[in-house]
């Protein structure tokens, strides 16, 4: 069965984005002109996803208002006969189906991706962390699919994480079955550097079986109290196979402060108006900084 459905997950309160979080969801936040859940949904529909869920919160209209039509503004545009940014404008809100669900307390990524249970039914399905972009020409979640096609089997993108990040991931064991394929052998949950199994760890995005909700369901609360994921991977993995793919792309976790800025310096580098003068700038800062040591 085709991947046709995703969940993107962004209920979550973005603590370490406060106090801009506290009115605006940390998926909007700007790389330069572009919110970042705007990436998150391109990569989406580039990997063959016809509709979307986005599990929502609370302060999380914006990405609502975002997504739909905007008459008053598109009327402005269109009397200034400013087309460009009509067709802009016009472009998100016709981008794709989208569908939104609450979850009503942040109860967990486990519990998020469970509200959007009925809404997929019995089939396969992608997962999108709503802070995390990935660069690369084939998307992220298009080599998950490529690989769920193969073995029809639930795949998490995975990558090596530095050593004192190790505590921020879902980290994984595996066995090397292909070039940059693991078969999963466990994943544990946020461990203290030296309890981690290995030093890679599943990142924002997954293709699974339906058979998740249910092994979700039966882990209930883990770490902080919370629905994990990563032990509803566990218990799946009880059951069947499932693959870790050490994905092809440049990824930025933009809701951690040093990702965000990375992707917006890298951002500004591939833009053709900005390079020149980012570099420029960005040679001035280094110089008087090193004159300063
Ligand atoms: P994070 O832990 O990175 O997001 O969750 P957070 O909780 O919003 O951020 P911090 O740590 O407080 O700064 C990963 C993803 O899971 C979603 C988040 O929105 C994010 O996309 N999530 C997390 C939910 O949708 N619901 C939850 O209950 C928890």
């Amino acid at each position: 069965m085709n991947v046709k459905k995703a969940i993107i997950p962004a209920a979550g309160l973005g603590t370490r984005f406060l106090p801009a979080t506290k009115s605006m969801p940390k998926e909007m936040l700007p790389i330069i002109d572009t919110p970042v859940f705007q990436y998150v949904v391109e990569e989406a529909i580039e990997s063959g996803i016809e509709d979307i869920i986005i599990i929502t919160g609370r302060g999380k209209r914006a990405i609502e208002d975002y997504f739909d039509d905007s008459p008053e503004l598109e009327m402005h545009l269109a009397k200034k006969h400013n087309t460009d940014l009509l067709k802009l404008v016009r472009d998100i809100s016709s981008l794709v189906d989208i569908h939104y669900i609450r979850q009503k307390e942040p109860l967990g990524l486990g519990d998020a991706i469970l509200r959007a249970e009925k809404h997929i039914g019995n089939e396969p399905f992608a997962v999108l962390l709503g802070d995390d972009i990935i660069v690369n020409d084939k998307p992220c979640t298009a080599q998950l699919i490529e690989n769920f096609d193969k073995y029809g089997r639930s795949t998490i993108a995975v990558e090596e994480v530095p050593y004192e990040k190790l505590s921020s991931y879902g980290i994984i064991k595996g066995k090397l079955f292909d070039d940059s394929l693991y078969v999963l052998e466990d994943i544990v949950e946020k461990p203290a550097p030296e309890d981690a199994p290995s030093k890679i760890g599943a990142i924002g995005r997954y293709v699974f079986t339906p058979e998740i909700f249910d092994c979700i369901k039966a882990a209930g609360k883990g770490v902080g109290n919370e629905v994990q994921l990563t032990d509803g991977i566990r218990l799946l993995n009880e059951s069947q196979t499932i693959y870790a793919y050490e994905f092809k792309g440049t990824r930025y976790d933009t809701g951690d402060k040093l990702g965000y800025v990375k992707a917006i310096v890298d951002f500004a580098l591939r833009n053709d108006f900005l390079r020149d003068d980012v570099l420029e700038y960005l040679k001035l800062v280094t110089a008087s900084e090193t004159s300063l040591e």
